[in-house]
């Protein structure tokens, strides 16, 4: 039997953290500006907003919206004093290398120290290649220096490795460019960029199959809003919670169900959950639902490396379930974890093992044994917000306390997170 009481109830999960970071740059960037009602208060996007004022754009609070003034591609932009603090933000660090690569501008950001490790030499490359000059540390890593240069030359790239976050550089440094920019995506990584551009003008950008193509052209806001889904992301720590507790009942209204973000609900449906989608709509441009999910009796499955880009900042909670689940649970193709805030692969099959679950690391794919008894531990969230949230999951399972170290990293994506886990289960 879980430890937890069955967890019921209404939650209003905050607006999806890439979708909040998009709606401050192109709000900046529109002409005209934008509303962003639902903006996300986490620190990530924070972080995005800081570095923005930092270099000329203007943001205001008005009742339930962020209004983002705009001014298009030459206001209101200008060489920072400083340089610009993109805290624990991966986002915020590579779609600013892409924006400002192709501004006549100079600036240096920096981040924490998991930041600070991160990969940047993948974006940093294909900003080059367009014309920008971009200086890494130890030509990899952060602080990163770019000179800006427009216009860009225009670029056909491949991604190589599943990133959404060197896709929407290329693009956002795309719109300084002298002519047509092609990314190639095969990994179908999120779309979020594309679909904000091309709801901000249809003109500017054409997709065919994994190409996309971008025409620098005018963004036009026009102080429209936008409002921004709740995040499925977010929205999964209570998804896969209520699965697991026996009892459950938990209703998630207004969530982004965009189709590159689904995978973790695909997974855990075919893991057995009950998860009904109704109410579908439009906003924005992304697709929205209301969500609700009840207790099920999981099952183990294997998950195939191409799925994982749907997924990807949803494993270390997938593993969790996993553990609840009857049989193995086997995840493919995670090389990329390693490179998340943490190193999302060894963290997530170490805090598992300390609960006392079977959990091993296969070269790139985690295995996991399903039907063990859960127990309550000290578990190393490494200042990951997803892993701290993952293991809050995987407590109301255990029996047995469990403690959780830097509990407070939760407020990069979701600061009222304990709260509403709480409230549901009272
Ligand atoms: C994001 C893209 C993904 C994801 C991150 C947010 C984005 O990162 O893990 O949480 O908003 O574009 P990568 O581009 O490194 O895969």
């Amino acid at each position: 039997m879980p430890a937890s009481r069955p967890l019921k109830g209404i939650v209003r999960v905050p607006g999806d953290k890439s979708i909040g970071h998009r709606s401050l740059i192109f709000g900046a960037l529109a002409e005209g500006g934008l509303r962003i009602v639902g903006l996300p208060q986490g620190e990530d996007v924070r972080s995005t907003r800081r570095c923005l004022e930092a270099l000329g754009a203007s943001f205001s609070d008005a009742s339930e919206a962020v209004v983002a003034t705009g001014g298009g591609l030459s206001a209101p932009w200008k060489t920072p004093r400083g340089r610009l603090d993109c805290g624990n933000s991966g986002t915020t660090m590579r779609l600013l290398m892409g924006l400002l690569s192709g501004m006549p501008l100079e600036a240096t950001l920096f981040g924490d120290t998991s930041l600070s490790r991160r990969p940047m030499g993948r974006v940093a490359e294909p900003l080059r290649a367009m014309g920008a000059g971009i200086e890494l540390t130890g030509d990899k890593f952060a602080p990163v220096s770019v000179r800006g240069k427009r216009p860009l030359s225009a670029a056909r790239y491949r991604l190589p490795v599943p990133s959404a976050q060197v896709k929407s550089a290329i693009l956002l440094a795309g719109l300084s460019s002298s002519g047509e920019t092609i990314v190639v995506d095969p990994f179908e990584t999120r779309d979020h960029t594309e679909r904000m551009l091309a709801w901000l003008n249809a003109s500017v950008l054409r997709r065919d199959g994994p190409n996309i193509h971008l025409t620098p052209g005018l963004l036009s806001g026009d102080g429209r809003t936008v409002r921004v889904p709740g995040d499925v992301s977010s929205a999964s720590f209570f998804m896969a919670a209520a699965s697991m507790v026996e009892g459950s009942d938990v209703s998630l209204p207004g969530v982004g169900v965009n189709a590159t973000r689904m995978g973790f609900v695909s997974v855990l449906k075919e893991m057995g959950a009950l998860i009904e989608m109704t109410n579908q709509r439009e906003e924005g441009g992304e697709p929205v639902a209301d969500i609700r999910v009840r207790s099920a009796a999981l099952r183990g499955v294997t998950v195939a490396a191409e799925r994982v880009p749907t997924l990807i900042d949803e494993v270390p909670l997938l593993a969790v379930a996993a553990a609840t689940a009857r049989r193995v649970t086997r995840i493919e193709g995670l090389g990329e974890l390693r490179h998340k805030e943490s190193d999302r692969l060894e963290g997530t099959a170490k805090g598992l093992r300390a609960m006392g679950v079977a959990a091993r690391v296969d070269g790139d794919a985690l295995e996991i044994a399903g039907g063990s008894k859960i127990r309550g531990a000290l578990i190393e969230t490494l200042g990951d917000h997803r892993l701290a949230m993952a293991f809050s999951v995987a407590a109301l399972a255990a029996h047995g306390e469990t403690r959780l170290s830097d509990a407070e990293c939760v407020a990069i994506s979701y600061p009222g997170f304990f709260l509403d886990l709480e409230a549901l289960c009272r």
